[in-house]
């Protein structure tokens, strides 16, 4: 299968990438992913303005299943300067994404100034939905204030801009977070972020699993998986074109893989299950994508991206 994708000023000639969080906080895991065969694209950790020790441990859990995840990382990260210091000045194999976050509207104004300036021209991911950061709302559960930080944003910064979403759950916020996204030149939107505040509980010890927040964290791996594909499906039916869509959320095999490009997908990310197998998933997944495309006749991403029929469609 012809593979290639394009966003924004980046080509890609595969579809996966690491999901943000998962094998990206060292230039040692980052280049890991970089030399994954069958890998598309490298997600940088998202970066603060200072590196971040995150939350205590554990902060991350993987099910007795192996497919899903609970977790409450709390942004570790090693700050801007050195993703900055990577993308810039690492010898890159793939289309690289430079993640930003930041603990308050002024310190992702800095950190988006800081990029600009230094010259960097690639994709740049604006997490607006990291749900474990004490006392730290998700920002795009605040239409209001992602209008306006868009807006500020907007006033001064003219290079490639994605933005990570948290899941939605409701028909009328998709409505409203499309139309405000509608009037930004993005290149492109990831959803969606880990379903957050979950809460797992060990039977053999009536206790919870994470050691901050009490137990809550942000849910991943399959058990996310429809909840990622309506949100994929429900802002591809209603962002303009020229806005493409990294699907994010309950990939663990190459139908899943399927299901995210049938919604409109344009590039998929894998996180949990990544943690689970590690780099060589990229191939795994893509050779049993192969095989589907085999068993449908399908020779074109054309014919599957955002191809998804309505029970009340003709077939
Ligand atoms: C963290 C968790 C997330 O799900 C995310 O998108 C960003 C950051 C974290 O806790 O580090």
């Amino acid at each position: 299968m012809n593979y290639s994708t394009t966003i924004a000023n980046e080509h890609f000639d595969h579809l996966l990438l690491n999901a943000g969080g998962i094998f990206c906080e060292s230039v040692d895991q980052l280049e890991k992913i970089q030399h994954a065969p069958g890998a598309g694209a490298v997600m940088t950790k998202s970066a603060t303005a200072e590196k971040r020790a995150g939350n205590p441990n554990p902060r991350y859990f993987t099910y007795p299943d192996h497919h899903n995840t609970i977790n409450a990382m709390g942004l570790p990260n090693l700050g801007i300067d050195y993703y900055l210091d990577y993308v810039l000045h690492h010898q890159l194999t793939l289309p690289t994404i430079l993640s930003v976050v930041g603990l308050s509207e002024e310190e992702i104004l800095a950190n988006l100034k800081k990029i600009q300036a230094s010259g960097y021209d690639g994709l740049i991911e604006l997490n607006l939905s990291c749900p474990n950061v004490p006392g730290k709302p998700q920002i795009a559960y605040d239409f209001d204030t992602t209008d306006h930080l868009l807006d500020r944003i907007y006033s001064f910064f003219t290079g490639h801009l994605g933005v990570k979403l948290p899941p939605y759950f409701d028909m009328a916020h998709f409505d409203r977070i499309a139309k405000i996204l509608n009037q930004y030149p993005l290149a492109y939107v990831n959803a969606v972020n880990s379903v957050g505040n979950g809460l797992v509980i060990d039977p053999e010890t009536d206790r919870v699993v994470l050691m901050a927040k009490g137990g809550f964290g942000g849910l991943g791996g399959a058990q996310i998986k429809a909840t990622a594909l309506a949100n994929v499906r429900a802002l591809r039916l209603r962002l303009k074109p020229e806005i493409k869509i990294i699907g994010t959320g309950g990939v663990t095999t190459g139908r899943d893989v399927y299901d995210h490009l049938l919604c409109g997908a344009d590039l998929v990310s894998v996180g949990s299950q990544l943690a689970i197998e590690g780099p060589s998933i990229f191939q795994r997944l893509e050779d049993e994508l192969e095989a589907i495309f085999a068993e449908k006749h399908i020779e074109s991403l054309d014919q599957v991206r955002g191809k998804l029929k309505r029970l009340d469609e003709a077939e």
